[in-house]
């Protein structure tokens, strides 16, 4: 069942999509060298109870998981590429962290994510900045793809596009997915696929759009924590997401800032 948002109900997404924004401002100015990714999904938390929102990571447990998440925020850093939880790990110059955060306010989600690298610019690895920028071309490919009335493969196309264009590989099985009043829900979002098939794209939709490029191979493997995806060759993957809405007039994103 794909439930369709009226322009109210988009409102109030959008709502939870600023505490969201909020967040990962937040932790990206607070990311720095030294810093444990535990503190910073403290600083998420507090950023989320002061917006009068709930963390929708926090307890969150698919079946394939082994415990329930315990964190606000995923914290992925190098050859992790999704679903890291948050531990005392202290972030090194250089590393390249992807920060993964939804909140629910007032009965509505939002989700969103960013990549980017912690410490001097002198010590990021060029070829991080690369796959980063790539990573985020991919998002907004995937969102400058919507038209009412298309169609999901356009925006499945237009990621795998990007990603095949710069040698990245994608992890097969995740992607992006609908949201509103639940985190997931219907329909899934493949992050490759072919235009002109698929859902509908009918205004009301709302979808996570979330490209996630590895310096490497497709493989991935879990972490022994049971949550974190890794690489498997151990190439370094970056992550961006937005909460994106279909309306009349095309794509609205709802985790802007
Ligand atoms: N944006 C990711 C997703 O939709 C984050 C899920 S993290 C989890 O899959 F902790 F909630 F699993
Ligand atoms: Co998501």
């Amino acid at each position: 069942m794909i439930e369709l948002k009226t322009e109210t109900e988009l409102a109030a997404m959008r709502q939870a999509g600023r505490v969201v924004a909020q967040v990962l401002a937040a932790v990206r100015e607070r990311a720095e060298v030294g810093m444990r990714l535990r503190e910073l999904d403290e600083l998420a938390s507090e950023v989320i109870a002061k917006a009068g929102a709930s963390p929708s990571f926090l307890g969150y447990h698919p079946s394939w998981a082994p415990t329930p998440y315990p964190g606000a925020i995923c914290a992925s850093v190098n050859d992790a590429v999704v679903h890291a939880p948050p531990n005392g790990y202290r972030l090194r110059p250089g590393d390249l962290l992807s920060v993964d955060c939804a909140a629910k306010l007032d009965g509505w989600h939002g989700d969103a994510a960013v990549s980017f690298v912690v410490g001097p610019a002198d010590q990021a690895d060029p070829a991080d900045l690369t796959l980063i920028a790539q990573t985020e071309r991919a998002l907004a490919a995937g969102i400058a793809a919507i038209r009412p009335g298309g169609r999901m493969g356009d925006i499945s196309q237009a990621i795998g596009q990007v990603a095949a264009e710069g040698g990245y590989g994608q992890p097969d099985d995740v992607g992006g997915h609908g949201i509103g009043r639940e985190m997931h829900e219907m329909p899934h979002l493949a992050n490759e696929g072919r235009a002109g098939r698929g859902i509908r794209l009918h205004p009301g939709l709302v979808l996570a759009i979330e490209p996630m490029l590895m310096a490497g191979g497709h493989r991935t493997r879990t972490g022994a924590d049971g949550w974190t995806l890794y690489t498997k060759d151990g190439a370094r993957a970056a992550h961006a997401e937005h909460t994106v809405a279909i309306t009349k007039d095309g794509p609205r994103v709802l985790t802007l800032p």
